[in-house]
């Protein structure tokens, strides 16, 4: 042993529980065991080939060197334009920084705005990052329960129930992982209208708004009235373009509090990788084609995953509208003993699954709700159904 402690920021820090079942999942498979996996946090597709190509030149030009700490000015560009065609919001290069990868955006975001002792409003279900990310800036993460019979969407009446005194900002996340709910632009309004009279910023994750379904808008709250210079837009090229190995994330939002995020960025990370940029521009500009291909390819799978789910005993789900994930509602299963096993909770579940049924979802206690569990789509259509029926099998028994 030995007489080095840990920092206490890091001493409490939660693992991601997304990864830590995924790692369980691929030891297994590593140990030559069929098991399908449905825990997957990106999609299943090559990067489109015309962007890998665009890397390559990057690099046979000699693009391998440092770039602005904020990300190359061709880029920007590419993302000012994409903002403006899939938002309608104009920003200027000054207010807009490239990270490495959303997931670094955010965390540049959530630093350069919680004071230690601020309130942070976090819609349940959450993404797993956005507590552990708040506590690390010294934030206090305050819960907010969406009422059941909004199917999942946010609306002001929640975050009126959950504001504090000591509140000062919301994240919000928008489709959401995990449950793939698309906020309305009525709902959308509502909240804007509670930021304005708390006096809050909100930081919009948008990592999913090019993979909606059904014909819902995906719209950016910084749109509304009054709210760009309150928000933070997030986005990247991970989910929409199949490049989660890439790590190009984005920020736009007013120029002084991207500044503050360019200056912990130049004293962390520096730029991302010069190659991935140039990869991230060609996506942008490129043509968008296999995103909608994409897309369809989700979609199909969502209504087929979704019919699935509806018709197996103690399961119930709404329909996403957004994203690849089924947030399901497992709670008609809890007190059930499933191969001798009892079943308490969705962590519970989930192991039956996987060492019984060799098939793997992430269970909800990680997002914040235990009866739940998290599917992903984002694997070929015969998987899925493979995966569908060793979970139905296992409870028809
Ligand atoms: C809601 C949400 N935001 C952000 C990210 C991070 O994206 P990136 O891979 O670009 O860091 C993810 C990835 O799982 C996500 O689900």
């Amino acid at each position: 042993m030995t007489d080095i402690a840990l920092a206490q920021r890091v001493a409490s820090l939660a693992p991601s529980p997304t990864m830590t079942l995924d790692a369980k999942t691929k030891a297994l498979i590593g140990q030559g065991l069929d098991i399908v996996n449905l825990t997957a946090g990106e999609p299943d597709f090559d990067t489109p080939e015309f962007i890998r190509q665009a890397a390559e030149e990057a690099m046979n030009r000699g693009e391998t060197r440092y770039t602005p700490v904020g990300g190359t000015a061709r880029l920007k560009k590419a993302v000012i334009e994409r903002l403006k065609t899939d938002t309608g919001l104009s920003y200027g290069a000054e207010e807009v920084l490239v990270s490495a990868g959303a997931k670094h955006s955010l965390y540049n975001a959530v630093l350069a705005l919680t004071n230690p002792g601020d309130g942070v409003l976090l819609p349940v279900p959450y993404w797993v990052t956005y507590p552990e990310q708040i506590r690390l800036a010294g934030g206090e993460v305050q819960l907010v329960t969406i009422a059941a019979e909004h199917r999942g969407e946010l609306t002001a009446e929640d975050l009126e129930r959950a504001v504090r005194p000591n509140t000062r900002g919301l994240i919000l996340n928008s489709p959401s992982n995990p449950s793939g709910a698309v906020v309305g632009r009525a709902h959308l309004e509502s909240i804007a209208q509670f930021a304005l009279q708390h006096h809050l910023w909100i930081i919009s994750d948008e990592i999913y708004s090019r993979l909606i379904y059904d014909g819902v808008e995906a719209l950016s709250i910084a749109a509304l009235p009054d709210m760009r210079d309150r928000t933070l837009v997030i986005n990247g090229v991970s989910k929409a373009y199949a490049m989660t190995g890439w790590r190009i994330g984005y920020t736009a939002g007013p120029q002084a509090i991207i500044a503050a995020m360019a200056n912990l960025q130049s004293q962390s990370t520096s730029n991302p990788s010069s190659i991935s940029q140039a990869a991230a521009q060609a996506a942008l500009e490129g043509p968008q084609e296999p995103v909608e291909e994409m897309r369809r390819e989700f979609d199909r799978r969502r209504r087929y995953a979704v019919s699935r789910v509806q018709s197996m005993p103690g399961l119930t789900v709404n329909e996403p509208k957004g994203a690849f994930y089924l947030w399901v509602n497992a709670a008609g299963v809890m007190g059930r003993t499933i191969r001798g096993r009892n079943v308490t909770n969705a962590d519970d579940l989930a192991l039956v699954w996987l060492e019984e049924g060799r098939v793997s979802v992430v269970p909800g206690s990680g997002f914040g709700v235990d009866d739940h569990f998290r599917l992903s789509y984002a694997t070929s259509m015969d998987r899925l159904a493979e995966g569908l029926d060793r979970m139905e099998q296992l409870l028809e028994e």
